[in-house]
């Protein structure tokens, strides 16, 4: 356990060539999970999200659109990025743009000290370059196209046309980095997760490493390579450097060193670039590598990537609206294992919604809290010890073991089995109740003391359920914790000892924290 130690989450900045979808935002509460929970138990957390707006993808978008890159930019931060923070509710400390002038600023000084050190060199490049990847493509990323794209090559990821480039570009000495990479992933087998992208890496990197291309000749939107301005730098080089430069580096050294490294929680679409060429690049300037990289799975629609390019993007309100921000990021986090791929269906989703959230959970807080209004004015009892049974010291054992559990699988990022460890004990407490029966106890003044007791343990569970509960279903969490007046706010209290909340001694009146939804059939 790293109680007080540093813990540093990023996402990846996302393009801004369009709005986000429900791939963007599952990212975006993964690493909200994490932070959340890293945050509650007293680690020293930053969580750095933001936009990727240089390149030829985002001029081509905004060009298309009548707009300069700069005012396409702001306008999709604006009106579409930095709005889907709050629609999924994201507790992220800073939000970079690739056009801060901190990031600008210092992607130079970061590019000039690799020239220095002789890193970096000029050679012609030719090959098949995909915008939408934003990457030269090798011929085995190809495939012929279909339909409108007959007789073209076009890129597997993007189903779209490639492009044949020959320029003259300053490249970076990555084939140097093929061995210390090698011997990183052997030294540290948890640096790449989950294990499938990691054997997907080392033996990527096996098959030994080609120099980069880390600049542009044939247009400008992009930070200009500090000795020659007739060049910018290559989109990726520019846009990994992100996660150094929100946090000082070449402006606050001490902010810097404080963070750094980090956890980088990313989709397995870009694993390669985080699990390679960053470290790579961190290497060369003598940085320390990433603490982890993280590639998840993908959200598919109809078996495919869901994506923008190929219009089967769902945008995050289309749920929030319906069923709520928290039911969002429980769905998500719980209904997928974190690492694999998962469609996505609005059945699941309501399912999930009325079985887990409404009836497991909502259901058992409104009914403890109506019952201690009804059966005891409204106040909590101490519980009796002469009345307490194997029953409540079983519960008090889940609450200590899944609180461990759920804390043990945080650590190794699995969220989804956080969850299902925490909701042991939303499953236990819910029989327990059942077979209690305090609306019987209550019938007779004679159990007044069995009754405090079940009052009382099925109050505590509640409250250590509002704390391990809170990263997950924050909103939920907060009205639990208001209703039973637990001190401070719930995102305050310590997670890995959840069991231990303090609170006055009475309920208040609890909305259902998942109300019925009535979904039409469409
Ligand atoms: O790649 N399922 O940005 P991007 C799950 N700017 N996650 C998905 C997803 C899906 N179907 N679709 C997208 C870029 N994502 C670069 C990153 S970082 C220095 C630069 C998520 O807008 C997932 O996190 O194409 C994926 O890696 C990311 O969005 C790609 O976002
Ligand atoms: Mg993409």
């Amino acid at each position: 356990m790293s109680d007080g130690s540093s813990f540093y989450v990023t996402t990846p900045i996302f393009y801004v060539n369009d709005v986000p979808h429900i791939g963007h935002a599952y990212t975006e509460v993964a690493a909200d999970v994490l932070a959340r929970w890293h945050r509650q138990a007293g680690d020293d957390t930053w969580f750095l999200t933001g936009t990727d707006e240089h390149g030829q993808k985002i001029l081509r978008t905004a060009t298309a659109n009548g707009m300069t890159p700069k005012e396409w930019s702001d306008k999709l931060v604006a009106e579409a990025w930095q709005p889907l923070l709050n629609t999924i509710d994201i507790s992220n400390d800073d939000f970079i743009r690739t056009t801060d002038d901190r990031h600008e600023i210092n992607v130079q000084l970061f590019l000039q000290r690799l020239y220095d050190a002789g890193y970096i060199y000029t050679g012609e490049y030719e090959g098949y370059y995909c915008v939408g990847c934003e990457e030269y493509k090798q011929l085995t990323d190809l495939e012929e196209g279909t339909g409108q794209y007959e007789g073209q090559l076009v890129c597997k990821i993007h189903s779209k046309p490639v492009e044949l480039l020959k320029e003259r570009n300053y490249f970076f000495r990555m084939s140097d980095f093929t061995q210390p990479l090698l011997d990183l992933y052997a030294a540290r087998p948890d640096f790449v997760q989950p294990e499938s992208v990691r054997n997907e890496i080392v033996a990527f990197v096996r098959r030994g490493l080609t120099d980069l291309s880390i600049s542009r000749q044939t247009f400008d939107w992009g930070i200009k390579v500090p000795w020659d301005e007739s060049h910018v730098v290559y989109v990726w080089f520019d846009a990994l450097l992100n996660y150094i430069t929100a946090i000082g580096y070449g402006y606050d050294q001490a902010e810097f060193e404080r963070r750094w490294p980090a956890t980088h929680i990313v989709g397995k679409d870009i694993a390669r670039f985080h699990a390679v060429i960053w470290p790579a690049m961190l290497m060369a300037a003598g940085l320390e590598v990433p603490k982890q990289v993280y590639g998840h799975g993908w959200l598919l629609v109809g078996g495919e990537k869901m994506s923008k390019s190929k219009l089967t993007g769902i945008a995050p309100e289309q749920i929030t609206d319906t069923f709520g921000s928290d039911a969002f990021r429980y769905y998500f986090m719980r209904a997928i294992s974190f690492g694999q791929d998962g469609s996505f269906s609005w059945e699941d989703l309501s399912a999930r919604y009325q079985a887990e959230l409404a009836n497991g959970f909502g259901n058992l807080a409104s009914r403890v809290i109506a019952m201690v209004t009804r059966y005891h004015d409204g106040t909590i009892p101490d519980a009796v010890p002469s009345t307490v049974t194997e029953a409540e010291t079983a519960i008090r054992a889940t609450e200590k073991r899944a609180t461990a559990a759920a804390d043990e699988a945080i650590e190794r990022l699995a969220v989804h089995e956080a969850i299902a460890a925490i909701w042991q004990l939303v499953d236990e407490l819910n029989g327990y109740i059942t077979l209690q029966e305090p609306w019987v106890l209550a019938k007779d003044p004679a159990n007044a003391d069995r009754l405090a007791t079940v009052l009382n343990t099925a109050v505590r569970g509640l409250g250590t359920l509002a704390v391990l509960l809170s990263p997950v279903v924050p909103e939920a969490a907060a009205k639990l914790w208001a209703a039973l007046s637990g001190t401070g706010s719930v995102e305050e209290q310590p997670i890995r000892s959840a069991w231990e909340w303090k609170g006055e001694p009475r309920v208040e009146p609890l909305q259902a924290l998942f109300p019925r939804i009535e979904v039409e059939a469409s």
